[in-house]
């Protein structure tokens, strides 16, 4: 039995709140100490009155903003008329949002689900089925690249090579073929009659922000296409927007026959995802093959297609490509000055730091104490990725306050 009282939100200091989440969240994590209280545009607050520029933005699903305008007032008119209904029965918001999600993919169907490894689930057994029953093949097997990150499902860790995501996790799912990521011979050598897909990451996240060689996706998806294998596209944390194009993959000027969404689709405000593609795919799922309670919620919905209204406009694409440049600009000089490497694309960047320095975890923590939230991934790589309304003054700020926490 517990003997920690439950602090009172808005009254109880950082520490008290802390301490309690502590001995009561799961350790599934390991947090920054700093307990967020409010948010607007790239800036959030602390329950000190703190402000931090947040440099994460929840993993790209804050790519809009903290509070966007046009998206919370989708919420709220929709939080005070219709919220759910399950797929049990046809709402009100479905219709646009799955027609303007599909056109702005360029492709025919939508399959609605809540979180990323939902979306991930969803095309894997999509990639079985339509294997299964259009090309005929018993033993489905989906290619997948090392470093890859696509959730955190039984399954999804069957194919991860991070043994901390598997440890006593077994056993697992099989079916999963591995290939180094960037390597399209690899790839290539590695489809067999039995391959049903490849599933990739359009730029790894989680494995350091990791772009891929110029000609690697037009490459592969030559080898899939002349093969009849599908080509899954995981842009849950690249896509909406982050790299500069809608979808990451578009700078290879490539169209994957699925792209996973996720993140950014629910707008910062709820959960959604999904898996867009072509009918002759999708189709292969039918009533009670695959579902979900929440997905594609009314509320789900009225944010995600107000999302997609953001993004037809352009503008933060446009933003993304702008600001990009002068983050990378900036980063890339300090290569040299604490700065072992710099990755990336758009406001999207991996900042290798120098052994010398510091683990990315010490660095984030002195950013922190800066103003900056920001997130170390592997020990070495400091991830940046702003929310796309961050301004030029904000981007030139920020990488001043890099400079100054690398040298200590
Ligand atoms: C590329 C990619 N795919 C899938 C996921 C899983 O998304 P979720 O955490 O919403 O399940 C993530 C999460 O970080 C991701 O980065």
């Amino acid at each position: 039995m517990s003997t920690v009282t439950a602090p009172t939100t808005g009254t109880a200091s950082a520490a008290e709140q802390i301490a309690a989440i502590e001995a009561h969240a799961a350790h599934n994590y390991h947090p920054l100490e700093v307990v967020i209280a409010r948010g607007e545009g790239a800036w959030v607050t602390d329950v000190d009155g703190r402000r931090y520029l947040d440099c994460l933005a929840a993993y790209s699903a804050v790519n809009f903003g903290h509070g966007h305008p046009a998206l919370l007032a989708a919420a709220h008119e929709q939080l005070d008329r219709l919220t759910l209904t399950s797929r049990a029965f046809h709402h009100d918001r479905m219709a646009e949002f799955v027609t303007e999600l599909a056109a702005l993919a360029g492709k025919d169907v939508v399959v609605p689900m809540n979180t990323g490894a939902e979306a991930v689930e969803t095309a894997i057994k999509v990639a079985r089925k339509h294997a299964s029953q259009v090309r005929g093949i018993a033993v489905p097997e989906i290619v997948v690249a090392s470093g890859n990150f696509h959730g955190r499902t039984t399954t999804i860790v069957s194919f991860s090579d991070d043994a901390l995501a598997r440890e006593g996790y077994g056993p697992f799912t099989p079916g999963f073929v591995t290939v180094p990521y960037g390597d399209a011979d690899a790839l290539a050598a590695a489809l067999t009659e039995n391959t049903a897909a490849v599933l990739l990451e359009s730029i790894q996240g989680e494995a350091g922000v990791v772009v891929p060689p110029p000609d690697y996706f037009a490459r592969v998806r030559a080898v899939t296409a002349e093969r009849g294998v599908l080509l899954i596209a995981d842009e849950i944390q690249s896509g909406l927007a982050r790299t500069g194009e809608t979808f990451a993959i578009s700078h290879d000027g490539v169209e994957p026959d699925m792209y996973l969404l996720g993140k950014a689709l629910g707008g910062g405000i709820v959960p959604v995802s999904a898996v867009v593609g072509d009918a002759d795919v999708l189709g292969v799922l039918t009533p009670g093959t695959h579902g979900s309670t929440f997905g594609g919620n009314p509320l789900a919905a009225a944010v995600a297609t107000a999302v997609v209204r953001l993004l037809r406009t352009g503008e933060y694409q446009e933003r993304s490509r702008v600001l990009g440049e002068q983050l990378h600009t900036g980063l890339h000089a300090l290569v040299g000055h604490g700065v072992s490497a710099v990755r990336g694309r758009g406001l999207w960047a991996g900042v290798d730091i120098d052994p010398a320095v510091g683990t990315a975890r010490d660095v984030a923590l002195r950013l922190m104490a800066r103003g900056v939230l920001a997130k170390d991934t592997h020990t070495r790589t400091l991830r940046l990725a702003p929310p796309l309304v961050v301004s030029a003054d904000e981007v030139k700020w920020l990488l001043e306050q890099l400079r100054e926490a690398l040298e200590g």
